[in-house]
């Protein structure tokens, strides 16, 4: 277990880093400073992400795991003051959200965002009206066969396990190189959060690099390759996430599990 001191994160500038052999990191996060107008809420966070890993972002309510990816998906609220944030080698901490989003960053938010009105295969035409595009629908309903039965329904009457489909369906459906999602399993049922679990490891399978914030830790931690830990806007804990499973001490202090 690697118990984490503020400031302590990746070096991106690092020559020597490159000379590790390790593969290069494929998102890095260093020492982003977060605020909400004058509230500091992510206060020097600091992790990264190999190509390909699904990495379970968990800690308390109020732990400022929403205003991480709100961060990293670059939405301007909170706003980032200091701090880098490199995907594939691209500053995203120069950008705004729709260059993020253009440089692979989905999020897929708490409440899913289903746009009222739309069926569920408007919804995904839409993700597709400007370039980059990513996966086809085909190949998306190949992947949620719900979806495909259920192309001809109004979104927004779903299921929420299936509104959660198609969010992430939604994501897929852009250039999509990290997965960002909020709360995934909120709400629904033991059996859909494991269809949903079956469906992300597809998804890595297919190459693509997963954050998940989840108050269901142990399912986000039995799906994930790595955890992070985020107290008080800071980083306690980075390592595997078997081994937060493992650690009943570590669970009960930071994730009350
Ligand atoms: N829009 C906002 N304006 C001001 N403070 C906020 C806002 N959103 C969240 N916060 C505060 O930021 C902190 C972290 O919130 P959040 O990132 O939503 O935590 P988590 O997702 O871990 O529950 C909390 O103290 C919360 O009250
Ligand atoms: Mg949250």
């Amino acid at each position: 277990m690697t118990h984490v001191e503020h400031l302590d994160g990746p070096q991106p500038f690092d020559k020597s880093r490159n000379m590790a052999a390790t593969a290069p990191k494929f998102l890095s996060v260093w020492d982003i400073e977060a605020y909400y107008g004058e509230s500091y809420i992510v206060q020097g966070v600091s992790f990264d992400i190999h190509e390909g890993e699904i990495l379970a972002l968990l800690g308390r309510n109020g732990a400022g795991k929403t205003s991480t990816l709100r961060t990293i998906a670059r939405m301007g609220d909170p706003e980032l003051r200091h701090g880098e944030i490199w995907l594939d080698h691209k500053p995203l901490h120069e950008m705004r959200s729709h260059e993020a989003s253009q440089a692979g960053i989905q999020l897929v938010p708490e409440d899913r965002s289903i746009i009222p009105g739309l069926t569920v295969e408007e919804n995904l035409k839409l993700a597709q009206i400007a370039p980059p595009r990513g996966w086809s629908i085909d190949r998306v309903y190949d992947l949620f066969p719900r979806l495909r039965e259920r192309r001809s329904q109004e979104g927004v009457t779903l299921s929420g396990g299936e509104q959660q489909m198609l969010a992430i369906a939604r994501a897929l459906c852009r250039d999509i190189k990290v997965l960002l999602l909020d709360e995934p399993y909120e709400g629904l049922a033991p059996v859909i959060v494991q269809e949903i679990a079956k469906t992300l490891e597809l998804i890595r399978d297919q190459g693509i690099t997963t954050i998940i914030v989840e108050q269901n830790a142990v399912a986000a931690l039995k799906l994930a390759d790595r955890a992070v830990i985020l107290d008080i806007g800071r980083v306690v804990y980075d390592g595997s996430a078997k081994e937060v499973l493992e650690d009943e001490a570590l669970r009960a202090k930071y994730l009350a599990i």
